[in-house]
This record gives C-alpha cells, structure tokens and sequence, in this order.
C-alpha cells in the first residue's frame, strides 16, 4: 500500500453535509462518519515506511492545534498516561496540585500514587484558581521550591475554565517550577497558546474539542522540561516523555500504535485545519453563549461561579430533581447529555457542546429540552 493510499482524498469536510449530533457528552465526543469509516482502513506495520509517511504528515500539522513551534508527541493510551507520564518524567520531589475538580484532583492522586510530596492548593469545585494565590504559595512555600506545578485548563466535571496563560506566568515570575497543564478538553475547543503562554507540558485529549474516538493522547513539552527529566535517572519506560521524543525524531511512537485511531486521527486533523483553529475556538464560545442565554432565561443556574468554559456547560438540575433525572429525560427524546461527574453527580448535569457540535446541533437539543 503506498503512502497516498493511506491518505485518501478528504471526503465531507462541508459542515453543511454532516450529520445530525444528538450526543452532547462532554466526552468521549461524538465523532462523525468519515472519521469513523476511516478507521475501517488496512491497518499496516508502523515500522512500514507507508505508516512512517503518514506519521510525518500528522508530525507536521499537530503543532498548529498545540500552538506551538516544537513537536507534538502521539502515544496510544488515555490522557491519564501522560499525566503519570508528566510526573513521572520530571518531578524529583516537590509538585503543586491545583485543584477545583475531578480531573485536578486525579493528578493529585497520581502524584501521591507514586510517592511524590505533592501539597495541593485547593479551591472549592466551582471556583476557578485564582492565579495571585498561585503567585503567593510558588513564592512562599516553606517547604522549599516547587519542582512543578500542575492544572487542569478545563475542568470538565465541573465546566470551569481555569486562567491557565495568568496562572503559568505567575508560577514563571515567582519560581523555576515547571508547569504541566491538562488540556485534555480544552484542545480543539477554547484556545491554547502552549508557546505564548510558556506552558512546559501540554497534555491534549483527542476524544473530546477534537471530536477524535478515546485511545490516543498528544502531548508536547519545552526545553526547560527536557533539562529536568535528563536530570531524574528513573522515568520508566512507557511513561519515559525523553524516549517519545526520541522514537519521534527517528520517525514514529515508542510501541505499536492504535494504527486504526492513527487513520482516524489523521482524516480529522484535515478537517479541524480545514475549519482554522480561531474560527473553531469561536464557534465553541458561540456554543457556550447560546447554551448560557438558554440556561438563564429558564432560571437552570449555572454551576460555576465563573470562568464557564466553551466545551461544556455543568448546570444545577432543577429543583427536586437530580441530574440524572435530566439526563434520562433527554434520552427520551433521543438526546444524550452528561451527567453529574464525581462529588456532584447528584446535583448537576453537563451539556458537552464541543468537538463537531454546530450550532443547530445545538439548537435541536434545546429545543428537546424545552419540551
Ligand atoms: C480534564 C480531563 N483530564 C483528564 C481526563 C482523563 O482522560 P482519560 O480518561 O482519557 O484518561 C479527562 C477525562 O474525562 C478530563 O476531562
């Protein structure tokens, strides 16, 4: 097979001849057909140099989802691998947790899990990190300096976007901590300047903002990090971020791939370049908007206290019911909404307008709602 028959010519890139979405969970996503047939494809030997082409393609076009000019590593596995990774790969000792939900508090967990001294800076689910008191505790740590410092940009069991580019200037200002920031489901759907905003670590969902099915993860990082994984004897093996640079720099992943999800990843990569990445963040922010002004004039209060992100939405469930209650609803009519994630399960529910919603998608569900 050559390499141009793993890259066959794009298909229905036209938003206007997609399919209906009626699946609104904030991820996994829904993912449109073609993506889906794509992954239909032979799979090859990625060691082949058919694999090793087309793994040269995405190498070129992930940088300008990542916003940035280094190199975007692909590894097969959920993002939880490469927040162990992350740690794992830099943390001697000391890491900073900041935690306002669900997906923070896992990279809480999976820094205790193995057995760093991780001190959180929690703030009540709802709430965005404040990056001032972020300033204060890189500054004023009495235990001595932080290796890193991690966040979670959008916190999807609770729909809060945290100031990720105030909180990574602050921790630079203050300190010569590393900051590793979980993009998980934010890439592709609310802009993130991994450059412009001196991130150290991006770790990018595919099955979310980028509408991808789960099994893949992205990740890129800086100088600054390499320098401090170089400096830790013990980084693994599958969790080792130097040797995907490395394998990356030989021309391709440290294991065999998911070839198929790599199919499916490569035919949506057209489509989201396709669309820009600017024009895609607005049209998540048009989302949000719609799904805001929508929420408020039925008086569902929105869970966050601010900072509500543009991939998902987490509301109060209405009075007497619980969260699931909305959900099921909506099954009813043929919808699917998420529920309640972890602590608030019972109290809310999430609307995931993200990755290949289009606003009438939109449109269609709230309207079902209504009824
Ligand atoms: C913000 C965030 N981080 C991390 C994860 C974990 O991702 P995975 O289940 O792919 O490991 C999720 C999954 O929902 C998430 O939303």
């Amino acid at each position: 097979m050559s390499p141009a028959s793993l890259r066959p010519a794009s298909p229905r890139l036209d938003p206007a001849s997609r399919e209906e979405i009626r699946y609104f969970h904030p991820g996994p996503s829904y993912v449109l057909e073609d993506v889906r047939s794509a992954m239909t494809r032979p799979v090859v030997a990625h060691r082949s140099g058919e694999f090793m082409a087309l793994y040269r393609s995405l190498a070129d076009r992930l940088p300008a989802v990542l916003r940035t000019s280094g190199e975007v590593y692909l590894a097969t596995g959920s993002a939880t691998l490469m927040m162990e990774s992350a740690v794992i790969s830099t943390v001697d000792r000391r890491i900073l947790c900041l935690t306002n939900g669900a997906f923070s508090e896992r990279w809480l967990e999976i820094c205790r899990a193995l057995g760093k001294e991780a001190t959180p800076l929690a703030v009540p689910w709802g709430e965005a990190i404040d990056p001032d008191r972020v300033r204060q505790m890189v500054r004023d740590s009495p235990g001595g300096p932080f290796d890193a410092v991690t966040v979670v940009h959008c916190e999807t069991s609770t729909g809060v976007l945290n100031p990720v580019a105030e909180i990574a200037r602050a921790v630079r200002e203050e300190s010569a901590a590393l900051v590793l920031v979980d993009a998980v489901s934010s890439l592709g759907g609310a802009a993130v300047e991994t450059e412009a905003w001196g991130l150290d670590l991006v770790v990018g969902g595919v099955h979310k903002a980028l509408a991808m099915p789960p099994g893949l993860v992205l990740v890129t990082f800086s100088e600054r990090l390499v320098r401090a994984a170089e400096r830790l004897p013990h980084r693994g093996y599958y969790t080792d971020l130097l040797r995907y640079r490395d394998k990356h720099r030989s021309g391709g992943t440290i294991t065999t791939p998911a070839v198929s999800l790599v199919y499916a990843l490569d035919r949506q990569l057209d489509r989201v370049l396709a669309e820009g990445m600017e024009p895609r963040w607005r049209r998540h922010l048009a989302l949000r908007q719609r799904t805001l002004e929508w929420a408020q004039a039925r008086g569902l209060a929105l869970a966050p206290r601010s900072h509500p992100s543009p991939t998902v939405t987490c509301l109060r469930s209405p009075a007497g019911r619980c969260g699931s209650a909305m959900v099921e609803r909506a099954a009813a009519r043929g919808f699917v909404l998420g529920a309640g994630y972890g602590a608030w399960k019972q109290d809310t529910f999430r609307i995931g307008h993200m990755g290949e919603v289009q606003p009438a998608d939109l449109n269609r569900l709230l309207r079902a709602l209504e009824e």
